[in-house]
């Protein structure tokens, strides 16, 4: 018998004292170098490096054995300099911005205590909170009852919406798949988010088969033509099943007419779902709720990563569920339907509504709204801004209606629903060019410049795209709330400066 190798075996392999002193030097390094500095206006938003000098930096070979403790520090401390600081004021490049300290800190004791959401057994706090979180969003809907998940994002919410859609039209494609079924139709409009077509493509259903309807100068579908989409399918001997709409489009934030979507899925006999992964949180302002009006008609919504489903017959579970006797015991000694992890599509999940309960929690409905409100105010401020200098040239519908305005400008109204902002940087080298051959052609290269010279600068980042036929323009998310109105001063000033020499 190996004695020494016993004792080893008797030892625990992990030094807690020495872990804790770690962690507690590493969360040093994530309060100065993320929050600290990865907020401050005077530090850079990113640290551009070329890939190889990157790669070569970071040192990221794994290799026999292992490294000190302040070997260690510094990896952490480097991971930190060289990523993105999305938490910065300037960062303005995806749909998402900003700290909230108390969301962080549930995300910091969710990965600490490092469960899973499954069953009540591993996760009584988690199941309750879940549960607690997702009937409070239903009463923002308008639903005093139904179902719902938590889903690891907006892709995954809307392929769940697909999923059950079409189980409730072939409760058969569980047990048969696709021999069981027809040709099936999606609809959505041209702007929706490409995970509906992903959705498509992953459950079978064809991406040729999700009929894009058009869109009006804004971006949101146009429901005559969404009636004759419907019956174009049904003509090529499809059978439509699901209209996708969406509540905050991903590039110009448009928000399509839910109350007449509704009318046709009454029609038709289709299941509505609204993709609300942006716009959802329109939800909890009074002043901006009505563009989601009709939102109590759909059948299933996702809200950021969380699908909810008005029906409350049991249809996550018995779409999804697969009775894992070793997970999901029918003789617990508790109340089984606590057990909510069958509704999933994974087995394990990971527990995200705690980082939202206790931001809820700290800020209350009022202070959610108070963000909501904020952002349209800083939107408003912006667009105000931009449209008094010379090189920007907003995009969206410019029009004499007076409906739903941003803004009063020499008698037109620029209509923003949302808090994108789209636009075109007109470097003084083309003003007045329109009508050159070229001047589509020179305009689409001038936001990937700018943009190129801004993350090499490490100033600020903000997203570009081209959309339909409108060549490569910029997109200005206003979402964080740490914004002021001197950071949307910088932002105009910073791309004048980046691009009029272009
Ligand atoms: C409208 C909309 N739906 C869905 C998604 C996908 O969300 P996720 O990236 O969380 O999968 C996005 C992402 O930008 C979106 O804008």
């Amino acid at each position: 018998m190996n004695l020494l190798a016993d004792q080893h075996l008797n030892e625990p392999l992990l030094d807690h004292r020495e872990g804790q002193l770690f962690l507690t030097e590493a969360f040093k390094v994530i309060l100065e170098e993320v929050l600290c500095k990865g907020t401050d206006v005077n530090e850079k938003v990113c640290e551009w490096r070329e890939p190889e000098e990157l790669a070569t930096l970071l040192d990221l070979e794994l290799r026999e054995y292992g490294e000190q403790q302040h070997q260690l520090l510094q990896r952490v401390r480097d991971v930190a300099k060289y990523s993105v600081k999305t938490n910065h004021p300037r960062f303005f490049n995806q749909l998402f911005a900003g700290v909230d300290y108390h969301a962080l800190t549930g995300r910091f004791l969710t990965e600490a205590l490092n469960t899973s959401q499954y069953t009540y057994e591993v996760a009584p706090v988690f199941v309750l909170m879940e549960d607690e979180v997702l009937s409070k969003l239903r009463s923002l809907v308008g639903w005093a009852q139904g179902d719902g998940i938590f889903c690891p994002g907006g892709t995954m919410s809307n392929m769940y919406a697909m999923n059950l859609a079409r189980y409730r039209a072939f409760p058969e494609v569980k047990l048969k798949g696709q021999w069981a079924l027809p040709r099936l139709a999606v609809f959505t409009s041209q702007e929706s988010h490409y995970s509906v077509m992903k959705a498509a493509a992953f459950q079978g259903i064809g991406t040729e088969n999700v009929f894009k309807v058009n869109v009006d100068d804004r971006g949101c579908m146009i429901t005559d033509d969404l009636s004759e989409k419907i019956e174009l399918a049904k003509s090529q001997g499809a059978v439509p099943f699901l209209v996708h709409a969406t509540s905050g489009t991903t590039v110009q934030g448009a928000f399509d007419p839910l109350e007449p979507i509704a009318d046709i899925c009454d029609r038709q006999g289709l299941w509505m779902h609204v993709d609300a992964a942006w716009g959802g949180s329109v939800l909890f302002s009074k002043e901006h709720r009505h563009l989601m009006r009709g939102v109590e008609r759909w059948e299933s919504g996702a809200c950021s990563g969380i699908q909810l489903l008005e029906c409350n017959f049991d249809l996550l579970k018995r779409c999804h569920s697969a009775d894992a006797t070793y997970l999901f015991q029918q003789d617990k000694f508790y109340d089984m339907s606590l057990d909510t992890g069958d509704k999933s599509i994974q087995c394990g999940r990971k527990v995200d509504c705690l980082k939202l309960w206790l931001m809820w929690k700290a800020v209350g409905s009022q202070g959610l709204e108070e963000r909501v409100d904020r952002a349209f105010a800083h939107t408003r401020y912006l667009v105000e801004k931009m449209m008094k200098r010379e090189g920007f040239q907003l995009i969206g519908k410019v029009s004499h209606c007076f409906i739903k305005c941003i803004l009063t400008y020499s008698s037109l109204i620029f209509i923003s629903p949302f808090v994108n902002v789209c636009f075109w940087f007109i470097p003084p080298s083309l003003r007045g060019k329109e009508n050159s051959p070229d001047y589509q052609d020179r305009l689409s290269k001038v936001a990937p410049v700018i943009k190129e010279r801004m993350i090499k600068q490490g100033t600020m980042m903000v997203g570009y795209q081209p959309l339909g036929g409108r060549v490569n323009f910029f997109r200005m998310i206003v979402i964080s709330p740490q914004l002021s109105y001197q950071d949307m001063t910088f932002f105009l000033d910073e791309i004048e400066r980046l691009g009029n020499n272009l």
